[in-house]
This record gives structure tokens, C-alpha cells and sequence, in this order.
């Protein structure tokens, strides 16, 4: 059993590694778990993963992979050398490109002789809310287009999902004990919800299944980000 500590991911959206150095500074021993995503990954590259190696700590890469499935599959494999704990592809590309992720990730790591990264399908952005998903032009509800993906993602091989914490319970029922839920859209009982839409406590999250939470700005925005998240830490053992 994974100890709370150890299922929240910070969520590094930072663009300078001297940033990205001091928080794993502060944050010392608080937290073992960071999320590179696009900003940290697109402005400091390896760098960033460097640190992070260096660190010891583990690395979610949230690049969120969507194209043709020979691309993709390409992409994963020369994601594996960095050797991620988990990474993301949007569940939206369809089965083929996530079979073929799921394929070339099991290839790449078995060459390496290193374990298979996990793999994740974003379903829909906790930042969208339903006036923005039936603006892009969908006719389900943003929570039976949830479900649908996360069985697709289950049914082609993927190891779990990231979703809004109010969709785990429905994920978890549907998709069985097994399956990973890592979900974003956290905010602590203090906090500003920002361009956030569908979110809830770090407790609830917990309480409706999720696995791993990813929180950002409720610590990177903190005047102490160390103590924002043992704060949050506390949170999700109440
Ligand atoms: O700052 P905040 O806590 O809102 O950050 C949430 C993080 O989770 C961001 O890095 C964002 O990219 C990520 N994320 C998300 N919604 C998803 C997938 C990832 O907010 N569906």
C-alpha cells in the first residue's frame, strides 16, 4: 500500500531550472513524486528530468501525446529513455494510436531492460466545463464522454486514466480496482480554483478512488511551498 505521501505528484509548471531548483529545494523530502509537463519539458528539456533523476524523485511526463499511431509509437519509445514512473497520451487519438503506444512503450522498455513507464489517457481537461465541451461540438455529457474513454483506454491496454476527482468514483466502478486514476482539478480547502472547472478537495479525491493526485499552483503559488504541501498531505489523510 502506497503511503499518502507518495500519491501526490507536484506538478513542476515552472520555465527556469533555477525555479525548478529551489522548489525541489524547499519541498526537500515533503514530497517524492513530480509532474514535468509541457511548460517545464519544452523550456528546460532533459534538464529538467536530469534534476529530477538526480533528485531521486519519480517522474510523471505529462506531454500529452495525440497524432497518428506510427508517430506516436515513435514518440513513446523515445520518451522510455528517459525512464518516467508514468506518461500521457489524450484518449481522444483512439484505440489504434493508444495500442500502438501501448505496444512501443513495452518494446522500448524491454531493450532498455528497465521497467514499462505507465500509461495514461487524458480523457477531458478538468479545466472544461460543459458550455466549452458542446462548444468543440460533442453531444454527450462531459461525464458519460469520461466513462467512454476510460473503457477504451482499459479495453486497449492502458494502464489507467487522468481525470476530473469527480468522475473517479464513476471510472473506478467502471473500469475496476486495478486501473489507475490520477486526477488534477485539486483544490485545498484554501484554495483559488484558477482556470479550474470540475474540482474537489484533496479528502474527496481520495474518497472517490483516484490514485494519485497532481497539484500545481495550490503549492508552486504558496509563500512556502514545503509547508502547502505537508498541508495538503494532511489533507488527504483527513
Ligand atoms: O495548477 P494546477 O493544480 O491547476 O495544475 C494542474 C496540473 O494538472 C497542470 O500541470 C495541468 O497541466 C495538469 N492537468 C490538468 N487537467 C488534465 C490533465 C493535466 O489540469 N486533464
Amino acid at each position: 500500500m502506497t503511503i499518502t505521501r507518495d500519491r501526490l505528484i507536484v506538478a513542476m509548471d515552472l520555465s527556469t531550472l533555477e525555479s525548478v531548483k529551489c522548489t525541489l529545494d524547499n519541498i526537500g523530502d515533503a514530497v517524492s513524486y513530480y509532474k514535468i509537463g509541457m511548460e517545464s519539458f519544452y523550456s528546460l528539456g532533459e534538464a529538467a528530468l536530469s534534476l529530477m533523476a538526480a533528485n531521486r524523485k519519480k517522474v510523471f511526463l505529462d506531454l500529452k501525446l495525440h497524432d497518428i499511431p506510427n508517430t506516436v509509437s515513435r514518440s513513446v519509445k523515445a520518451l522510455c529513455r528517459y525512464a518516467p514512473a508514468m506518461t500521457t497520451l489524450h484518449a481522444a487519438g483512439g484505440p489504434a494510436m493508444l495500442r500502438a503506444a501501448v505496444e512501443a512503450a513495452a518494446e522500448a522498455s524491454a531493450q532498455l531492460d528497465q521497467e514499462r513507464p505507465k500509461l495514461l489517457g487524458i480523457t477531458v481537461l478538468t479545466s472544461i466545463d460543459e458550455t466549452e465541451w458542446a462548444a468543440v461540438g460533442h453531444t454527450r455529457s462531459i461525464r458519460d464522454s469520461v466513462l467512454r474513454l476510460a473503457d477504451m483506454c482499459r479495453q486497449s491496454g492502458m494502464d489507467g486514466v487522468v481525470a476530473s476527482p469527480q468522475e473517479a468514483a464513476a471510472i473506478r466502478q467502471c473500469c475496476g480496482p486495478d486501473f489507475l486514476i490520477v486526477t488534477p482539478g485539486i483544490r485545498p480547502l484554501y484554495g483559488d480554483k484558477g482556470d479550474q472547472s470540475r474540482t474537489a478537495t484533496p479528502a474527496e479525491a481520495l474518497r472517490n478512488g483516484a490514485d494519485f493526485l497532481v497539484v500545481g499552483r495550490p503549492i508552486l503559488a504558496a509563500a512556502d511551498p514545503r509547508i502547502a504541501a505537508i498541508e495538503i498531505v494532511k489533507e488527504m489523510e483527513g
